[in-house]
């Protein structure tokens, strides 16, 4: 009898620097809650990533209890899958310090976030945002997982983790398995509405970012003022990076492929195509505005949800820490 196959397993996580965009539902968590279906999930809130920014206390912690809100409220099923708050579970800093210590300052300096982000925060480029791939390796690495499903942007520090499993295993023998990116086709990078040559995300200067909790009105709008190009043909085009990016939302919500949208709206300009698209996406956020409101209301059952989750994932971490520390020669704590 042929043996069944083990379910794959699947980690990702989200900052909670804000209400979650378009791009990262798209990108992200829509896949996410589709994946629960097969694979083994474990999703978390990137809390401790987020202070590589500075952040105010009090909205801080605010944010992040309404994050993990917004990420059952999209779908995310704690009956299905293992969600947790990250720095409830200590072994991802402690699995941090043994990597960074496997970790070339020259692989750091590379990464185009890190140069990214200490150019918009000059006044404040700390020790953990030049190592902040390094905690992301770590939060992947502790669970071995197959597949990390993210957008574009996290891409390299994928391959950064991918190779400091290389380094590691070789180094100490096999501790960490190799884990996978799984990036979706169409949505890997939602631009921003309003400069379609930038990924969406949430910047002072994009008035018109989607919150996944906007209103249908607020959505519409935005959709409607969207900026696109000077002819009025909807089809996807090199040199149509407007365009490109509402099709490639539209594609991914309705499941039309570009030619059924290209011969949709043949003939009838671009008003009524982003008041299309701007329907559709409001019609797909609907359901997840009533959840988030529901579910705040309900603090005691978020705080049970996470403690379980962070229960969860604190003894399936465990094991691959302990095989770490022992790899690299730390005589082991008696019990
Ligand atoms: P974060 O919080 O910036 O984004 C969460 C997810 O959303 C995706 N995303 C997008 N996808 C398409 N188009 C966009 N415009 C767009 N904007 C954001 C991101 O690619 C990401 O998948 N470092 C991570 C969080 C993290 C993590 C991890 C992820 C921490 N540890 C371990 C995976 C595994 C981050 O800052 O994502």
């Amino acid at each position: 009898m042929e043996k069944p196959q083990r379910k794959k397993r699947i980690l990702s996580g989200i900052q909670p620097t804000g209400i979650f965009t378009l791009g990262n539902y798209l990108g992200a968590i829509r896949n996410w809650k589709q994946m629960q279906e097969d694979y083994n999930c474990i999703f978390f809130i990137a809390d401790m990533h987020a202070v590589t920014i500075r952040q105010d206390p009090a909205s801080f912690k605010k944010q992040t209890l309404e994050c993990f809100a917004l990420l059952l409220a999209c779908g995310i099923d704690p009956e299905k899958s293992i969600v947790f708050i990250q720095s409830h579970v200590p072994s991802h800093s402690q699995l941090t310090w043994l990597l960074n210590c496997n970790t070339q300052f020259g692989e750091l300096s590379r990464m185009t976030q890190f140069k990214d982000k200490s150019s918009r925060h000059s006044d404040n480029i700390n020790a953990g945002l030049f190592s902040y791939p390094v905690l992301m390796a770590a939060d992947i690495l502790i669970y071995s997982p197959d597949l990390v499903p993210v957008g574009n942007d996290q891409k390299q520090h994928i391959e950064l983790t991918r190779d400091i499993v290389n380094r590691f295993n070789n180094a100490y023998g096999k501790t960490f398995t190799m884990p996978d990116a799984y990036i979706p086709k169409l949505t890997a990078r939602v631009m921003s509405l309003s400069d379609p040559t930038k990924k969406m995300s949430k910047s002072a200067d994009d008035n018109l970012c989607i919150d996944i909790l906007d209103t249908p009105a607020q959505i519409i709008k935005k959709f409607r003022r969207a900026v696109t190009d000077s002819d009025s043909l909807v089809a996807y085009r090199e040199g149509k990076d407007g365009i490109n990016n509402l099709m490639s939302i539209y594609s991914s919500i309705t499941g039309k492929s570009f030619e059924e949208i290209e011969s949709e709206f043949d003939g009838r300009g671009y008003g009524d195509f982003k008041t299309a698209v701007g329907e559709a996406v409001a019609e797909e956020l609907a359901p997840i505005r009533e959840n988030y409101d529901r579910l705040m209301n309900d603090r005691s059952y978020l705080k049970a949800v996470y403690a379980d989750g962070a229960k969860k994932a604190a003894t399936i971490s465990s094991r691959v820490l302990e095989k770490a520390y022992k790899r690299m020669g730390f005589i082991p704590p008696e019990k």
